[in-house]
């Protein structure tokens, strides 16, 4: 079999696959889906195009994904994301080879330039005949904003100038749209139209979708996968406590014990940040300007200061706020010589990294590829990881398996969703129900050894719940 497909070199398929094999043994939600929907094949006819960071555990997801019936065609949803082997080994499929490629198309790898990056999106929603693609799954929101927005663009005839305020990103993307518009000016409108539903894997990317459906524009249905129980307070805490410091080491290789930590948000993102740092023997400093996080982060022993008052003691900075210019080049100004400075939230705009390029006679030297030393005409320098990007899959590989495969869960349960019971669904963000959320998390628990205590008939009755769940009301907050 053949098709198009763009990775860095398929030479390096069977070092991926070895990964892939040892991480489905590390995922033991995605495996147990496809036990349980193998033969049904719920999603037979699903024509999934999936704009998520093209990792090993991604990899797992996707073959999950055809696994239950549906065709997949993919992208990362960051440039410098993506696992160049595992992209070669999902091209090839388990049982393919070079010459004969089973697997399906995948249009990424590590480094992309933006207009790549762009292109490869477009890709993923290009698909041959024009049969497809019926269902995304979005990592961030930018296959969903290349199709609505270039829907909206095309019916006002024009896509608005770009103006000083666009992100490079922006301005790459509205260059995309033009571009199409010319060669196929209702491109987006008839790939808007197949769309039976998107489903959001993180804060950023919903954010976007509660935006979109306020705003009326949202003209298919959402499932914010994000706010799952068991992906937000599972992959954003517990992946980023691991992730974060691997980036770190692999980047830096510092000595994190006793050197001054500043994390910016303390969400579930920042507090799996600063258990790592703090686990490693930093003294940690956080920002908030939330209250309430603040006030969680003090209870938990933490120094909370404001990032101006702070920012000539840190020794590493990180970003998790999913906000932008949080580190201003005026920052970075003041900062100690050969501070770190990170960002793990999903765009690179927590930094201002246009504003420090800007900076008169700075000078910037490569250390290796995603490690880049700024130095200031007084010889003073920082180091920034990933150029601003998110640095646990920039500088690292990400989450491991097992937290994924509860994010990756809860993903394929939600494609189910929308693709067989879209009738039931109006244009709306939607997350998943309870009990299918305890699934998850039930999915998860053998692996681990973990023995669960069974209400009986009567404790169940006195609690109000079923004996098989769901335990909490909605409004609990674990
Ligand atoms: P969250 O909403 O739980 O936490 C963000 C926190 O930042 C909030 O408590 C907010 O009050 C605080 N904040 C906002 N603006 C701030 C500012 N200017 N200064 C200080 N604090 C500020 O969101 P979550 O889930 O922690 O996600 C954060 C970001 O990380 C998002 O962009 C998300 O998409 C991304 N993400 C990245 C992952 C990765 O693997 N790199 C994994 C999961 C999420």
């Amino acid at each position: 079999m053949s098709f198009d497909y763009k990775v860095a070199d398929l030479g390096l398929a069977e070092a991926g696959r070895h990964q892939i094999r040892l991480a489905e043994h590390e995922m033991p939600g995605l495996m147990s889906l496809r036990e349980e929907f193998g033969a049904s094949q719920p999603l037979a006819g699903a024509k999934i195009a999936g704009s998520l960071h093209m990792t090993v555990q991604t990899a797992v997801l996707i073959e999950t994904l055809t696994a239950l019936g549906a065709e997949v065609r993919w992208a990362s949803c960051n440039i410098y994301s993506t696992q160049d082997e595992a992209a070669a080994a999902v091209v090839v499929g388990p049982n393919g080879s070079a010459d004969d490629l089973q697997g399906v198309p995948v249009f990424a790898w590590k480094g992309e330039t933006l207009e790549e990056y762009w292109s490869c999106t477009e890709q993923i929603l290009t698909w041959p005949g024009n049969d497809g693609p019926n269902m995304i799954l979005d990592d961030g929101g930018d296959a969903t904003m290349l199709v609505l927005k270039g829907r909206q663009w095309e019916e006002a005839g024009q896509v608005p100038p770009t103006t000083e305020d666009d992100a490079e990103e922006f301005t790459v993307f509205k260059a995309l749209v033009r571009r199409t518009m010319e060669s196929d000016p209702t491109k987006w409108t008839e790939i808007a139209k197949q769309i039976k539903g998107v489903t959001e894997e993180t804060t950023t990317g919903v954010h976007r979708l509660y935006q979109l459906a306020e705003a009326g524009e949202l003209i298919f249905p959402a499932i914010n996968v994000n706010d799952s129980v068991t992906k937000s307070k599972f992959d954003n805490k517990y992946g980023c406590r691991h992730s974060l410091i691997d980036g770190l080491n692999r980047a830096t290789d510092v000595l994190i014990g006793g050197k001054v930590a500043v994390v910016c948000g303390y969400g579930d993102v920042g507090k799996g940040c600063v258990e790592s740092l703090a686990g490693q023997g930093a003294r940690v400093i956080v920002t908030e300007i939330d209250p309430i996080c603040a006030l969680q982060a003090s209870m938990e022993g933490y120094q909370v200061a404001r990032l101006e008052d702070v920012v000539g003691q840190g020794d590493i900075f990180v970003t998790t706020t999913g906000c932008y210019d949080v580190i201003t080049a005026e920052h970075m100004a003041q900062m100690k010589n050969k501070a770190i400075v990170a960002n793990i939230g999903h765009f690179d705009n927590e930094i201002d990294m246009a504003g420090l390029a800007r900076t008169e006679g700075i000078t910037k030297t490569e250390i290796k590829p995603q490690v880049h030393e700024w130095t200031y005409p007084d010889g003073r320098s920082i180091i920034v990881l990933s150029e601003g990007r998110l640095m646990n899959l920039g500088n690292a590989t990400g989450h491991p398996s097992f937290v994924m495969s509860n994010s990756f869960a809860n993903q394929t349960i939600a494609q189910i969703e929308i693709f067989t019971k879209t009738d039931e669904y109006a244009n709306e963000v939607y997350t998943l129900p309870k009990h299918l959320d305890e699934k998850v998390a039930r999915l998860h628990l053998d692996a681990l050894g973990v023995e669960l205590t069974e209400l009986s008939k009567a404790q169940a009755e006195y609690l109000g719940v079923d004996v098989a769940g769901p335990y909490k009301p909605e409004h609990y907050r674990y």
